[in-house]
């Protein structure tokens, strides 16, 4: 324990004391001794050492006193003006004593003069001159922080070169909550201090501790001396590592690629080096996890092992632990919520189906009932279900996302044989995915159309005279249905004709399959020039259905009738008809007229007149269509009286067919003689004018009456017609349509021209006229059986099919 200074200052004027006594008997017993204390001045006064030797001053330079050391260093003078010891160079008593408790300085006084020598001795005494002193102006200390409190560690000493009570006192430390000092006394009597840990230290709080620890003397004043102390705290793996988060939530898209670090956990040991390396481990828990997730030891990122699909799971939980060198361990949770990705498209499933329904299903027929799924949920996982708009269909919602597919409107088979429905589920994810399902559907047939022909009406031709079995034109009926509703077959309806009539059969027939038109008969323009028919086309359906359609069947005319000669050609020898001419007569005097027909028509019945052979070629002409038979000059006496002459009729066809006459022409002066002339029997003689118009009076007047007779018989013949007409259109649904009031039979004509020619070459001027006959209808009048078995023509005869159902006008030109 340091001694108090008061108690020091006492104990000091105690020694000085003791000191003064002891020089005292020592001057006794010869011994100078002076005590001085250290770091005096130069020539600070030391002791009269004069006096001391009993001497005078001024005696001690007579007699040469001096000091004498012995081989030292002389520290001491003797000042020989005052007679004094004095300290010839500054004395430093650490130098000289060191640590020695006392430090005596001896040497010799010489007194030349007596030869006399004195023992000095100089007690040099310590000042506080020196601050005790660490060795170290830092110290270092290492202290785990388990070491437990009460524990001690040694610091360093400092040290004081004085002595004494200057020497080196005690120590104090900077107060400090962990730490003490305590001042031990070693068995020197050195004093060390050593540090008390008073409360344990905790690295994580504080690493570093910084002291003060100062070292006092107790000098006057006193010195002190002060060294830094480290304290550094030592760790020890005394902390669990800790997460940062309890819980690490997460929410990802299911789609997230394999290998993606999802979240880090992270966990801090507060601990230092390696005591704070962490490891992370996800707890062990039976199950998937563990396939799925990976957590990396070192960085604590949570990565995926595989792809998540929402529709496995959508949730996971996992703990993760965090471990450090000694096992001290943490744990925290991972959630991981996974999101739902529009990944999946709608799946259709189709649960029955109808391949084929007849076209006259009912709207709301069932086609097809499918299931929709969608694997993934909310939106995403909402279906919408559609089909193209144009078709005649539509959906129907059922229950549990069941769908059916029915008609919605009816359907036809003609127009659309078979659909492919393509029904459309999308999702409303976005983007939206969508699956297509096809559904392939057979319409049915249903024999719903009849056969129809292109035109409500046909008209075809065939050439007269020909060939039986010519086919005449061939029809065709369409039906749009499919299969045995469209198998057609062709009939002939036998209606429109009189009752009497022979059957439509028996004329034409047509193939029932192919639709060929035959003519079972050879056709005679002269006896009919058309035949309606009417045609029915129907399928093989069940019920079968029909259509009908009129065609009209004219018959060409063909140059089949040579040109007919009606006059002159009586009396019935066919070649003895006489004409007069007067010998008077005049250059182009009519003589007479060759009138002739033809049975054919148009071109075909068209004569030309020529003069084939003749008595006096120059005489006579034949007009060329007239047939009017001239006098081409005057006659003149030598003429003869009976000329002949040959006409030749041809007609117009092709080939031409021809017809000749002979004509006699007498020659008179009068009628009379050429009567006498022509008949062996002589004539009366001077027949006069007024005979010769007598005669013609009367003739006027018969024809007047066989014309009028004619005409009555004309009018009669065409009411009996008409009568008859009457009675067959009422009995036989007449479709004919013709009106057969313009009928003209070609035997009234042949009646009418035998009398009428007779008048015309008797008496008027040749004229050419042209009648013109609307087609007559002969259908029912004239077409006989017989008309089927004439000879066969030689040539082939052509049929033509037209488009028009016109009424065809006939010409028939005579010439009169
Ligand atoms: C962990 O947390 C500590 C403290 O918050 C931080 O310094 C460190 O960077 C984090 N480590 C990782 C990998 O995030
Ligand atoms: C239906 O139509 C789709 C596309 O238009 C086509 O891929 C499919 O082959 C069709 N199905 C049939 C049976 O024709
Ligand atoms: C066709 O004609 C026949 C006989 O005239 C008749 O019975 C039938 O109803 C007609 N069919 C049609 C579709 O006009």
């Amino acid at each position: 324990t340091a001694p108090g200074r008061g108690e020091g200052a006492c104990c000091i004027h105690r020694v000085l004391l003791c000191f003064l006594l002891g020089k005292l008997w020592e001057t006794t017993a010869a011994q100078i001794r002076y005590s001085v204390p250290e770091e005096l001045e130069k020539g600070s006064f030391l002791g009269d050492i004069a006096k001391d030797l009993g001497l005078e001053p001024r005696e001690l330079s007579e007699r040469g006193a001096r000091v004498v050391s012995r081989g030292k260093k002389q520290n001491f003078a003797i000042n020989i003006r005052t007679g004094s010891l004095i300290i010839r160079d500054r004395i430093d008593r650490e130098e000289l004593c060191a640590q020695s408790p006392q430090c005596l300085l001896n040497f010799n006084v010489l007194i030349e003069h007596k030869l006399k020598i004195y023992s000095v001795e100089v007690e040099i005494t310590d000042i506080n001159d020196n601050a005790p002193r660490f060795l170290a102006e830092e110290q270092e200390l290492k202290i785990s922080e388990i070491t437990p409190p009460g524990s001690l560690h040694r610091l360093e000493s400092a040290y004081d070169l004085d002595v004494g009570v200057n020497s080196l006192q005690g120590y104090e430390l900077s107060p400090n909550p962990h730490f003490s000092l305590r001042v031990q006394s070693g068995d020197d009597g050195l004093k060390y201090p050593e540090l008390v840990l008073e409360q344990a230290v905790d690295r994580e709080e504080q690493a570093v501790h910084y002291l003060t620890l100062t070292a006092l003397d107790g000098g006057e004043p006193i010195r002190s001396g002060t060294a830094r102390i480290r304290v550094n705290v030592v760790d020890v793996n005394d902390n669990a590592p800790v997460f940062a988060q309890s819980v690490y939530s997460v929410s990802i898209p299911e789609n997230v690629p394999q290998g993606t670090t999802l979240l880090t956990v992270n966990a801090t040991d507060a601990d230092e080096g390696i005591n704070s390396q962490v490891r992370y481990f996800l707890v062990k828990i039976p199950g998937k996890n563990s396939e799925i997730f990976e957590l990396n030891p070192v960085t604590g990122g949570l990565t995926t092992l595989k792809n998540l699909d929402y529709e496995d799971a959508n949730f996971y939980m996992m703990e993760a632990e965090a471990k450090d060198g000694l096992g001290f361990k943490d744990r925290t949770k991972i959630h991981i919520t996974v999101v739902d990705v529009n990944d999946n498209a709608p799946e259709v499933t189709i649960t029955s189906v109808t391949s084929s329904i007849p076209e006259n299903a009912p709207p709301g027929t069932v086609i097809t009932l499918f299931h929709v799924h969608d694997r993934d949920s909310g939106k995403n996982g909402q279906v919408l279900c559609s089909i193209p708009d144009d078709l005649p269909f539509k959906l129907e919602k059922k229950v549990d996302n069941y769908h059916s597919l029915v008609t919605d409107r009816a359907l036809d088979r003609e127009q659309v044989s078979e659909y492919n429905i393509t029904v459309t589920a999308v999702d409303f994810g976005s983007p939206p995915l969508s699956t297509d399902t096809h559904i392939l559907l057979h319409v049915a047939d249903i024999n719903d159309n009849p056969p129809t022909f292109s035109q409500s009406a046909y008209s075809a031709y065939i050439q007269e005279n020909n060939p039986r079995g010519t086919s005449i034109c061939s029809l065709t009926a369409h039906d749009p249905d499919s299969q045995e509703n469209a198998l057609v077959t062709y009939s002939l309806v036998d209606s429109n004709l009189p009752l009497e009539a022979p059957p439509l059969s028996s004329y034409v027939s047509i193939n029932s399959e192919t639709g060929v038109l035959y003519a079972l008969c050879s056709f005679d323009y002269e006896q009919s020039q058309e035949l309606q028919l009417r045609v029915t086309a129907r399928d093989s359906g069940d019920p079968p259905l029909s259509s009908n359609v009129s065609l009209t069947l004219f018959i060409l005319d063909q140059n089949d009738n040579a040109p007919e000669i009606l006059y002159p050609a009586f009396p019935t020898d066919g070649s003895s008809g006489v004409e007069l001419a007067p010998r008077s007569a005049e250059p182009g005097y009519l003589v007479t007229k060759v009138v002739a027909v033809d049975a054919d028509s148009g071109q075909n019945a068209w004569l030309s007149y020529h003069l084939l052979k003749a008595t006096e070629p120059r005489l006579f002409s034949v007009g060329l269509h007239s047939g009017e038979i001239r006098t081409v000059r005057a006659f003149l006496d030598k003429d003869a009286l009976k000329q002949n002459l040959l006409v030749a009729v041809t007609d117009n066809g092709e080939p031409p067919l021809s017809a000749t006459i002979s004509v006699t022409v007498a020659v008179a002066d009068s009628i009379p003689e050429i009567l006498s002339d022509l008949s062996s029997h002589p004539a009366p003689e001077s027949q006069d004018d007024s005979l010769l118009t007598f005669y013609l009076v009367i003739a006027v007047a018969v024809v007047s009456c066989l014309f009028f007779t004619f005409i009555v018989l004309l009018l009669a013949l065409r009411l009996r017609k008409w009568w008859m007409l009457q009675v067959v259109q009422s009995a036989a649904d007449h479709v004919g349509g013709v009106s057969s009031s313009q009928f003209l039979g070609i035997d009234g004509v042949r009646a009418f021209l035998q009398t009428y020619s007779h008048e015309v070459s008797l008496t008027m001027d040749s004229r050419k006229s042209q009648l013109i006959f609307p087609q007559p209808n002969y259908a029912d009048t004239l077409i006989s059986q017989q008309s089927c078995e004439q000879k066969e023509s030689p040539f082939p005869s052509q049929s033509l099919l037209q488009g028009k159902d016109d009424q065809a006008f006939f010409q028939v030109n005579f010439v009169l």
